[in-house]
């Protein structure tokens, strides 16, 4: 098995994809009304300068609409879209107002649409002392923190279809059942990942932790597909599509960013074995995987697991485990 990766400078809004050639999205925006975003919002200059903070969201939501129906317009029919994104607190005008960018992002979805699925709750807890915002102790003006995040997952139309070839490659991307147990829960308690940048124009990289991608793949795809990220910034979802077997393409704005990429391929696959093998070893199991051994379920007999075995550039070859 091979996979291939890309990592273009683009917009989002315009992507250099055929209509239908992909199968899965996984993705984090620019978030609408955080500071350090303001600039990638060019429309949103005008309100921002007035203090109009509701005129400011809805111009740069209406910037991220048109990416949301690039999304539609490149999926395959029943391909799904993953989308982190996390709501903005922010005082504008010394009116401090929280700014629901999920719940802005799913009705674009369901206008266009997209079929809106669960979603998950990325909860990264803040262990900083100063985190509590307000009047302190004092009743009513204190304000709830924020320690989450979304991901939404929108699908296009209905249930992907598979040809008989497609639903063999479906049955070696199974997922072990209890990482399906503990993946299919609507609250994942993960910690960010380092902020820190040393290529591309700003400091932070406000980048997603590769186990959030990675766990977005093996759920929603399969072997040998095609996983886009139109907002690529470090290339997380690029190195987890690889990871996981999976073809990659990435856009980003940011030309420094992506001139720099390179792979970065962290072991999964023999980790994923053993942490497997442990949870097997003391319960009573009826199925076995011809490979593996021991599984739960017999929609885990055919699990194949692939692992990294060279990178040329952009190109990964793997072999199994
Ligand atoms: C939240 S960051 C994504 C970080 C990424 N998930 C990672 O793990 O590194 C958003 C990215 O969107 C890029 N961006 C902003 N506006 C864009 C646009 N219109 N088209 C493509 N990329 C854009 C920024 O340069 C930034 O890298």
């Amino acid at each position: 098995m091979k996979t291939r990766h890309s990592l273009t400078h683009g917009r989002a809004q315009e992507l250099a994809l055929d209509d239908g050639s992909v199968q899965l999205v996984v993705t984090s925006p620019p978030y609408p009304m955080i500071a350090m975003w303001d600039e990638v919002f060019p429309s949103s200059s005008d309100a921002l300068a007035r203090s109009d903070g509701p005129a400011a969201f809805e111009a740069m939501h209406q910037e991220l609409d048109a990416c949301w129906a690039e999304l539609f317009r490149v999926l395959q029919p029943g391909g799904l879209a993953c989308i982190n994104i996390g709501d903005a607190t922010r005082s504008l005008g010394g009116q401090f107002a929280l700014y629901p960018n999920h719940a802005r992002i799913l009705s674009a979805a369901m206008r266009l649409g997209f079929t809106v699925l669960p979603d998950i709750l990325w909860r990264k807890p803040n262990n900083s002392p100063t985190k509590f915002m307000g009047s302190g102790m004092l009743p009513a003006g204190a304000y709830v923190t924020y320690e989450h995040e979304y991901v939404l997952v929108l699908r296009k139309g209905g249930k992907r279809a598979f040809t008989a070839k497609q639903a063999e490659t479906r049955r070696k991307s199974a997922l072990f059942w209890e990482e399906r147990n503990v993946w299919f829960s609507d609250l994942w308690e993960l910690k960010g990942t380092g902020q820190k940048l040393s290529r591309g124009g700003r400091d932070r990289s406000a980048a997603f932790p590769f186990e959030l991608a990675w766990r977005l793949i093996c759920m929603y795809s399969m072997y040998g597909d095609v996983v886009l990220d139109p907002f690529a910034g470090t290339g997380t979802t690029l190195c987890a599509a690889a990871v996981a077997g999976r073809n990659g393409v990435g856009v980003d704005l940011d030309a420094a960013l992506v001139a720099g990429f390179e792979l970065e391929l962290p072991e999964r696959a023999r980790p994923r074995l053993a942490a497997h093998r442990a949870f097997v070893a003391d319960r009573e199991t009826k199925h076995d995987n011809p490979r593996y051994g021991a599984v739960v379920t017999a929609q885990e007999r055919k699990l194949e697991l692939w692992e990294v075995a060279g990178v040329s550039g952009l190109e990964v070859d793997y072999a199994l485990v």
